[in-house]
């Protein structure tokens, strides 16, 4: 696959095959999305792979959350946008597209709470990264750098024939993750990323998400 093809291809996976994967696979994964640039080669990201056991227990630790009502407590979010905005359009859209292939009726509360658990159990990954930086570096997170690593984690897991969905929803208990994973204080939990051999009759894991066409979104100046 070249990368053009990788970079068309890669789409977010919400069901897993119950295979486990390698530990070696998952290191070489690391090991290339490593190349990542990042600002004065500063690499400003460490990775904390849950699988087994530990996994099991920040899935069932992040449902308990989830079902009592506790408020999520993100230490890094990145989805605050205004309500009225072509963001929120588009959250809407996805939402409808996902709910579509499932079969959910937007009125079908149970059905919907049902779909939302599954997001906290890393839809059923066998395997979960967890993305974090250190709480030390003064001012913003440094969210760009972080972000180069999470795209090619997941475009070099495609590689390996492996499915990737970067979540939010996997962090937003930082305190289980500490308490089930061991993660310092002194790091800042980002992102997480769901990763596993694709289930490919699942209805979801067959969706297509939409872009802006490259004109709506560009100024070309003096070109
Ligand atoms: C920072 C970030 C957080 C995300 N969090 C979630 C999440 O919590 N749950 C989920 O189902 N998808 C999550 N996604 C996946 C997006 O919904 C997905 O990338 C987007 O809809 C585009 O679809 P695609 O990845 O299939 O191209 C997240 C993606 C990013 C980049």
């Amino acid at each position: 696959m070249n990368i053009v093809e990788a970079i068309r291809n890669r789409k977010s996976i919400r069901k897993f095959k119950p295979e486990p994967v390698n530990k070696e696979i998952i290191k070489e994964i690391l090991e290339i999305a490593g190349q990542a640039p990042s600002a004065l080669n500063t690499q400003p990201w460490e990775f904390t792979v849950l699988a087994g056991d530990v996994l099991e227990n920040v899935k069932k630790g992040n449902l308990e959350m989830l079902n009592s009502g506790a408020t999520p407590n993100p230490e890094f979010s990145c989805v605050e946008w205004p309500l009225e905005s072509i963001y929120k359009e588009r959250q809407v859209e996805l939402a409808m597209q996902l709910f579509k292939l499932m079969g959910i009726d937007r009125k079908d509360k149970e059905k919907r709470t049902k779909w939302t658990q599954r997001g906290f159990r890393f839809f059923d990954a066998p395997v979960a990264i967890i993305l974090s930086s250190d709480r030390d570096i003064p001012e913003a997170p440094p969210a760009l750098d972080i972000g180069a690593v999470m795209q090619n984690i997941c475009l070099a897991a495609m590689h390996y024939n492996l499915g990737t969905c970067i979540e939010n929803q996997g962090i937003m208990y930082p305190d289980i993750l500490r308490k089930y994973a061991d993660i310092s204080e002194k790091r800042l939990v980002i992102t997480s990323i769901a990763i596993g051999y694709p289930d490919p009759d699942f209805p979801a894991n067959k969706i297509v998400t939409k872009r802006a066409p490259v004109d709506s979104i560009t100024k070309w100046c003096g070109i």
